[in-house]
């Protein structure tokens, strides 16, 4: 699709500028980054693209080419949701977030095109908000840093769109980097660039293709029950803030003491946290069995203590295991559906398709798809001549 003809088309003008954001993948550290705790991302090759043009009033018109559907506010106005094109959800929340930040905006063309699976826990949600986000800050020559902008967009997620997220998504498809894993630290926002060994490892994405309707309302649910264990342990642990706090040894002291299902969700954060350190620290050393491993305990862990697997992701991460050449694999991203994540010995990643391509409509009765990828470059903006 040529989007710059597509943009004349639509709006009647040529767009200035496509800002370009992509999707991610979760290597380990799930449900930890709304406990203060640590994740390990990459940014993937599919990415959504904003092409813009500054307007002379004061209105946004959007249109999203995929969908073929427009969408129309006046930034003098309060921004409403509008639930026959939740999809201008995302947008809206990013402009709104500008607008609270005092920003003077001006009125402005957006098409929105992308290629991340909708739905499947690669963070289209993210890639459209940070390739939004930065479209409106190069039109308007806003100051604004990364960081700042990340939170810009969590916030447009968290109060616009409803949905509770971490901070993760918006960070990995802002400052991704191509060759490389992102380790970050989601208290300070501390990260370090990883090099991803690529002559070594693959990264295989597997999508079970089930979407779960639940994601949001489960969700918040989580949340609300770390922070219900987070309340729970300072009767021990009086300095905590989070779960980000409590050592694998406190939680072995006083875990036992938290109602069940608190407990479970408890264990599962505190030992995701020390797992994705120890993820990292195998990555630099190269220790194969050791990633496997943790992939592995990441996943089951999700699947019996958190409870955000299902059926089909289960059936998916079997197949990948049983493989010959796979390191590890796991669920990646919310759960109830959407994507595996496997890690295979490189070269191998061809004999996992065919597996998965075969094995899992037998068990499931549905088509899965398979995204072989490497970790790709964070968000960029490109002004037309
Ligand atoms: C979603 C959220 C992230 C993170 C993951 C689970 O992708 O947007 O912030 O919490 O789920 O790790």
């Amino acid at each position: 699709m040529d989007l710059r003809k597509r943009f004349k088309d639509v709006f009647g003008s040529d767009p200035v500028l496509v800002s370009k954001a992509p999707g991610r993948v979760n290597l380990i550290g799930e449900h930890t980054d709304y406990n203060d705790g640590f994740v390990m991302p990459i940014a993937i090759q599919y990415s959504t693209r904003v092409l813009a043009a500054p307007r002379d009033d004061g209105n946004m018109r959007l249109y999203a080419a995929d969908f073929e559907s427009e969408a129309s506010f006046s930034l003098d106005r309060p921004i409403v949701k509008d639930d026959d094109r939740s999809w201008s959800h995302y947008e809206k929340g990013v402009v709104a977030e500008f607008l609270k930040r005092g920003d003077r905006l001006k009125g402005a063309d957006l098409l929105i095109q992308g290629d991340v699976p909708i739905a499947a826990g690669l963070s289209s949600s993210a890639s459209i908000e940070v390739a939004t986000a930065g479209a409106i800050k190069a039109l308007n020559r806003i100051a604004i840093d990364d960081l700042d902008l990340i939170r810009l967009c969590q916030r447009a997620e968290n109060d616009f769109v409803g949905m509770k997220c971490g901070i993760m998504d918006q960070f990995i498809s802002c400052l991704g980097r191509e060759g490389h894993a992102l380790f970050l630290d989601c208290r300070t926002l501390e990260y370090e660039i990883t090099p991803f060994p690529s002559d070594v490892y693959g990264i295989v994405i597997l999508n079970t293709k089930v979407k779960r309707e639940l994601v949001g309302s489960e969700y918040n649910e989580r949340r609300f029950e770390c922070e219900k264990g987070v309340y729970l342990l300072r009767g021990r642990l009086p300095g905590i803030r989070a779960l980000r706090d409590v050592s694998v040894a406190d939680f072995d002291k006083w875990g036992r003491e938290l109602p069940p299902r608190i407990r479970k969700r408890c264990e599962h954060v505190i030992r995701e946290n020390q797992r994705v350190l120890d993820f990292r620290s195998g990555l630099k050393q190269n220790q194969r069995d050791r990633l496997g491993r943790l992939l592995v305990e990441s996943h089951d862990s999700l699947r019996d203590l958190y409870e955000v697997s299902c059926s089909e992701l289960d059936v998916m991460v079997n197949i990948a295991v049983g493989t010959d050449g796979v390191v590890g694999a796991r669920m990646t991203g919310a759960g109830f559906g959407g994507c595996a994540v496997a890690i295979v010995q490189r070269g191998t990643e061809k004999r996992l398709e065919e597996n998965v391509m075969r094995q899992y409509p037998a068990k499931t009765g549905i088509q899965p798809e398979v995204y072989v990828t490497a970790p790709s470059e964070g968000a960029s903006i490109e002004f037309f001549k």
